[in-house]
C-alpha cells in the first residue's frame, strides 16, 4: 500500500514528472499572474498591492535588479523591459556578489529582488544591504508571506502556483510577466508611453497564454530535437539583445537536468575566442526573435555553419522560409511584441532541456547536486 507513490502520481497530474507538468502549466500561470492587474478596458496597469507612491516611483533614478539562477535571468530580460518601457538606467547583479562590490544604493534607488522561493539566502542578504543604505525594495516572489515577501517594502506575488521541479519553469515566466506588468506600470506613472502604447503592450500580453499552448501542442517535434542533442557533449546557445537573456535561461536548464556542458553567447561576442570550439557537429541554439538585429544574427550563425555548427534557429513565425537557408534545422515561435519574446522562445528551451534529460536517463525533477531553495551563503 504505497500512499506516497499514489500521491505523487496523483500530484502530477498525469505527467511523469513535475516539470513537464509545470511547463503545461504556464498558460495558466501567465493568465493567473495577469489577472486583476489589467484594468476593466485593458488602456492600463493597476497593482493594488504597490505601497510604493506614484510620487516615489516618479523620483528613483535608477534600479538595480538581484537575484539569483533562474531569477536572475528573468532579471536580465527586466532590465530590457525597464530601460525600454521606463528609460530608467537599469543595473542588474547576481545577490552573492551584490553587497561585496560596494554597490551605489541612495534612497533614489529602487531594488528589486526577484526569488521563486523568497528564501534563497544571498537574495535576502542583499535585499538588507539594499535597504539599510536606505533603498526601497520591491520583491518579485512565489511565495506568500516568505521571508523576502515579509522584508521587502513591496511585493508583486507571480502567481505561477507551488512550483516542485528543481529546474524552475513557469516561476521564470511568471517572473517575466511581473516585469512586464511592473515595467509598463512604471511607464505609464512616470509618463514615459503612452496609454496607446500601454494598450497596445496589454493586448498582445493577452495573447501570450494561448501562444504558448500552441508551442506545447509542439512537444513531439522539440522532444526529437533534443534526442539528437542529447547525444553530444558540447553545445552553444547564441543570441543578441533579448535573446541573449533567453539563450542565458536555455544554457542553464539543459546543464541543469540533462547535465550537457553549454555556453550561452552574445551572439556577436563569439568570434572573440569562443569560435575556437567550434568545430564539424557541434550544435548551436540560435535565437533570432528580434527584428532589428534579425540580419547581424544571421552573420553570426554563418559564422558558426562555416566552421562546421549544426544550427537550430528559434525564429518568429513567417522568417523560417528565410531562415532556413541558414540554419539545420529551426523551430518557430507565434509572432508577439519583441519586448514579449522571451515569454514564448524560452518555452522550446525548456521542453529541450527535459526531453534531453529523459533521453539521458537523468532524475529530470531532481538534478544532481542541486537544491529548489539554497539557504546558505
Ligand atoms: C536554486 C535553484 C534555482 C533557482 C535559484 C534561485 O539554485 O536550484 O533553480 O533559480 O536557487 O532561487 P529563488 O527561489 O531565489 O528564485
Amino acid at each position: 500500500f504505497h500512499v506516497d507513490w499514489d500521491l505523487m502520481t496523483a500530484e502530477k497530474g498525469g505527467y511523469d514528472h513535475f516539470m513537464l507538468k509545470e511547463i503545461h502549466e504556464q498558460p495558466k500561470a501567465y493568465r493567473d499572474t495577469m489577472r486583476g492587474r489589467i484594468s476593466e478596458d485593458g488602456r492600463s496597469v493597476v497593482l493594488p498591492e504597490l505601497k510604493v507612491t506614484p510620487e516615489h516611483l516618479r523620483g528613483i533614478n535608477r534600479v538595480h535588479i538581484v537575484a539569483c539562477g533562474t531569477a536572475m535571468h528573468a532579471g536580465m530580460v527586466g532590465k530590457t523591459v525597464i530601460e525600454s518601457l521606463a528609460r530608467l538606467p537599469v543595473e542588474t547583479d547576481v545577490a552573492s556578489e551584490y553587497r561585496y562590490r560596494s554597490p551605489i544604493i541612495t534612497p533614489e534607488t529602487l531594488v528589486i529582488v526577484v526569488s521563486q522561493s523568497g528564501e534563497t539566502a544571498d537574495t535576502l542578504a542583499a535585499l538588507r544591504e539594499a535597504k539599510r543604505c536606505g533603498a526601497r525594495v520591491l520583491a518579485i516572489t512565489n511565495v506568500v508571506g516568505s521571508s523576502v515577501a515579509r522584508e521587502a517594502d513591496d511585493v508583486i506575488i507571480t502567481l505561477a502556483g507551488p512550483e516542485i521541479a528543481v529546474a524552475s519553469t513557469k516561476a521564470y515566466t511568471s517572473q517575466l510577466i511581473a516585469f512586464y506588468l511592473f515595467g509598463l506600470y512604471l511607464a505609464q506613472t512616470r509618463g514615459t508611453k503612452s496609454e496607446a502604447d500601454i494598450a497596445h503592450v496589454l493586448a498582445a500580453m493577452d495573447s501570450l497564454p494561448e501562444q504558448v499552448e500552441k508551442i506545447l501542442a509542439q512537444a513531439e517535434t522539440v522532444k526529437g530535437i533534443a534526442e539528437a542533442i542529447s547525444k553530444h557533449s558540447n553545445l552553444f546557445f547564441i543570441g543578441r539583445g533579448i535573446d541573449y537573456a533567453v539563450a542565458l535561461e536555455g544554457s542553464l536548464k539543459l546543464k541543469e537536468i540533462s547535465y550537457i556542458h553549454s555556453e550561452a553567447y552574445a551572439a556577436g561576442e563569439l568570434k572573440h575566442g569562443t569560435l575556437a570550439l567550434i568545430e564539424e557537429g557541434v550544435p548551436v541554439i540560435a535565437l533570432l526573435t528580434q527584428e532589428d538585429l534579425y540580419e547581424k544574427t544571421l552573420s553570426n550563425i554563418k559564422e558558426v555553419k562555416a566552421r562546421g555548427a549544426d544550427v537550430l534557429g528559434i525564429v518568429n513565425e513567417g522568417h523560417e522560409a528565410e531562415v532556413a537557408k541558414s540554419v539545420d534545422t529551426h523551430f518557430a515561435i507565434p509572432r508577439t511584441l519583441p519586448l514579449l519574446t522571451p515569454a514564448l522562445s524560452v518555452v522550446p528551451l525548456q521542453l529541450l532541456s527535459y526531453y534531453a534529460s529523459l533521453a539521458l536517463g537523468h532524475d529530470v525533477d531532481k538534478p544532481r547536486n542541486l537544491a529548489k531553495s539554497v539557504t546558505v551563503e
